[in-house]
């Protein structure tokens, strides 16, 4: 059996723009208008939150949950510059009071991806005034909402967001291999971090603030110096990099010589969140090879496979590395996302009880692991990928918006009713599934 402390937070995250519907001020709507969404899917009305999230907080209540994740959608709040949007403040107050009302904690993200069209065409993060745009964004923010709200998420993985929008052309802008711009996006979100961290805190004392990081483990295909090499350049840019924005002002190692440094940064954290999924595999890359030298063997567990690239290796043990390497940082911990994208159920229940069967040894261990967050309620609207890939512990008909529990439902709700995983779970649950089918 694992067990978990008393106030241990169990959550579920969620996100604007893949959940609410009807988002046509930001930057993924135009991406998407630009026909950019490879599977050609719109996101129409997404979960249909915006009108009916109620609906989906009850099942979240009934699994039990004490805690739940939203992002607020800036482009919603001010589709223009200064213009505040009455009528969306007021909705998003009713949606944070119907959460707190049915028990749950509310950690709320404050960009998760999404930003107002207006503030893309101004060169977003990249640009030398955006930092101080999202700035006054917060302060409205935590005016409107901080009678609801305590626990913040300033940037939901700026390293995600750098990557997938300046290097690998995923994500608006839609930039590819642009490393002085993905640089510059970097620096800037860590500068509005700072900035944020201190508005929240002059006008909150009380509240945490707090970054969520995605965690890959890249693991070396061989042995050989080129590949080990390669590997780890990935893991100090892509995982560390917000680690030592905290810790240093700069990227880690070599890499800051090359990108500018935020030395206002330093410190400004009171909780670290991990968003944990994947292993991806790396080799020096051939020729020709447009992957970096990234891929994902065959024989190895993986849900569903994304419309050109698979997703990722499913890996449980990736919370091992991740809470070993922020908790240098001697905040609290949360994972705050972790799941699969699996529209059959066959991995996610493996997935979700060997992540939690570690997070249950790192806490033996002595890490201060404050809570876990499940990614997702319902299966949502998964970017490029559109309703491709199938994160949820219920499923969603897009069309009828008709939802049905996983058997992952029922499982969670379980562990979080006996606040442990008993051994019957461990057992049946605990075997490594095999790779994809
Ligand atoms: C993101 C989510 C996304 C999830 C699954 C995370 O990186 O924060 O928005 O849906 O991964 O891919």
């Amino acid at each position: 059996m694992v067990q978990f402390p008393a106030g241990f937070q169990w959550g579920i995250s969620t996100s604007a723009h893949q959940y609410e519907g009807g988002n046509v001020h930001n930057q993924w709507h135009e991406w998407e208008a630009r026909g950019r969404i490879r599977s050609g899917d719109k996101c129409g009305a997404a979960c249909n939150w915006w009108t009916h999230a109620e609906e989906d907080l009850d099942r979240a209540h009934q699994l039990g949950l004490n805690a739940l994740r939203v992002s607020l959608e800036w482009s919603r709040l001010e589709p223009k510059p200064g213009k505040w949007d009455k009528h969306a403040i007021r909705r998003y107050r009713e949606i944070l009071k119907a959460i707190r009302s049915r028990g749950m904690r509310v950690f709320t993200s404050l960009h998760h991806f999404t930003h107002p069209t207006w503030f893309e065409y101004k060169g977003a993060f990249t640009s030398n005034e955006g930092p101080r745009h999202f700035d006054l964004f917060t302060e409205r923010v935590i005016t409107e909402f901080g009678d609801l709200c305590t626990d913040w998420v300033t940037f939901n993985e700026p390293n995600v967001y750098a990557a997938f929008g300046y290097l690998f052309g995923e994500f608006p802008p839609g930039r590819v291999n642009d490393l002085q711009a993905g640089m510059a996006a970097l620096i800037g979100v860590h500068r509005a971090h700072a900035l944020a961290y201190d508005t929240i805190h002059r006008l909150q004392p009380d509240a945490g603030v707090g970054i969520a990081i995605n965690y890959v483990v890249f693991r070396a295909a061989t042995h050989g110096l080129s590949d080990r090499m390669l590997a780890r350049v990935y893991d100090a840019a892509f995982n560390r990099s917000t680690l030592s924005f905290l810790k240093t002002g700069s990227m880690p190692g070599t890499m800051s010589v090359l990108a500018g440094r935020v030395p206002e940064v330093v410190g400004k954290i009171d909780f670290v969140g991990l968003n944990i999924y994947n292993r991806l595999h790396v080799r020096w890359p051939k020729g020709t090879d447009r992957t970096g030298g990234i891929f994902v063997p065959p024989d190895v567990p993986q849900g569903d496979h994304g419309i050109e690239l698979p997703y990722g290796e499913a890996f449980p043990d990736a919370v091992i590395p991740a809470v070993e390497a922020y908790a240098q940082l001697k905040k609290p911990i949360y994972i705050l996302e972790n799941g699969v994208p699996d529209r059959t159920d066959r991995i996610r229940p493996w997935v979700i009880v060997k992540t939690l069967e570690n997070v249950g040894k790192l806490l033996e261990r002595g890490f201060d692991i404050r809570g876990y967050f499940h990614w997702s309620l319902v299966d949502n609207f998964e970017w490029n990928e559109g309703w491709r890939l199938r994160f949820g512990l219920f499923e969603v008909d897009p069309r009828t918006q008709k939802r049905s529990p996983r058997l992952s439902a029922r499982l969670y709700r379980d562990i979080i009713s006996q606040n442990s995983i008993s051994d019957s779970a461990l057992e049946h649950f605990g075997k490594a599934p095999a790779a994809r089918v």
